[in-house]
């Protein structure tokens, strides 16, 4: 049976679903490197990193700690710069134009990613940037599977096996926004609690909760995608298109709530 003119071809509510999702997650995580440009710049620039204590809970800059600030510092721009670069590697008439710029773009957001990883990893564990135990247990994992991915989605690139590359790279590319997913989801969560009268502190079960799933989440729902497109029966594109719609909603509005009550009000 033909679909009606006026309902969109099931497959289409499945793609345009993944890119009203990215619409919304671009919009979030530029919201995000603008504030690591303006939050870490002016300090840098100016030589003095004493601002960059304004957050309570992070260990910004400790006088006479040369190698650890340096790590920090290092790690929040090149984390700007990897998240900035990430979301150019998803547009397919990018990579169909011009593919030498997807492929060094595709290099920078990798082997960026894999420093801004070591030198997180520096941080948790040799300076002690930590929250709680499961927080850094989750932060960790999460790095651990950034490399991974992003060492599959550079070797299946090399091979030219494009189809797991595509794999490999989402993952890498949704686990490398694992922090930001964080933020956000953490605004969500806030979002619902505090009319319930529910702190949320950093050792707590609700932060323990988005921390952890703040990778796992965003993975599932990667592999949900995966079978929907596999998939023959239209219901289930249908299904995995709407809740992807549901899901650039929840993302636009988490970004709102972080750029209003996160990163606008120390900069
Ligand atoms: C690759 C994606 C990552 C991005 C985009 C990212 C982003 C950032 C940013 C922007 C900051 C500055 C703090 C702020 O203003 O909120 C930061 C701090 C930090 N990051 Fe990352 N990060 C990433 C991965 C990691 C990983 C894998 C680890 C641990 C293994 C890690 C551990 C830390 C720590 C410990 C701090 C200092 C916070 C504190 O002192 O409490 N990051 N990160």
């Amino acid at each position: 049976m033909p679909t009606p003119r006026s309902l969109p071809a099931p497959p289409r509510v499945l793609s345009s679903g993944a890119t009203a999702w990215f619409i919304a997650a671009t919009f979030g995580q530029w919201a995000f490197v603008a504030f690591i440009v303006l939050f870490f710049g002016g300090p840098v620039l100016g030589g003095d990193l004493s601002p960059l204590n304004a957050k309570p809970h992070v260990t910004g800059y400790v006088p006479g700690d040369v190698v650890g600030n340096l790590q920090f510092v290092g790690h929040a721009l090149l984390a700007g710069l990897v998240t900035f670069a990430g979301a150019w590697q998803l547009i397919p008439a990018l990579r169909r134009r011009w593919p030498a710029l997807h492929r060094w773009n595709g290099r920078v957001f990798l082997s960026v990613a894999l420093v801004v990883t070591l030198t997180g990893f520096y941080l948790v564990w040799v300076r002690g940037s930590q929250l709680g135990p499961a927080s850094n247990l989750s932060i960790s994992l999460n790095g651990l599977l950034i490399v991974i991915f992003a060492l599959l989605a550079w070797r299946s690139a090399r091979r030219k096996d494009i189809a797991t590359h595509r794999r490999h790279a989402l993952r890498a590319y949704l686990l490398v926004n694992g922090v930001w997913f964080l933020r956000i989801g953490i605004m969500l969560t806030g979002l619902v609690l505090a009319p319930l009268g529910i702190k949320i502190d950093y050792t707590g079960a609700p932060f323990i909760l988005v921390s952890f799933g703040s990778w796992l989440v965003p993975l599932a729902v990667l592999a949900l995608y995966f079978h929907a497109e596999r998939s023959p029966r239209t219901g289930v594109k249908v299904v995995m298109g709407t809740a992807l719609w549901l899901l650039a909603l929840l993302t636009a509005a988490g970004s709102a709530a972080a750029i209003a009550f996160m990163w606008w009000p120390v900069l």
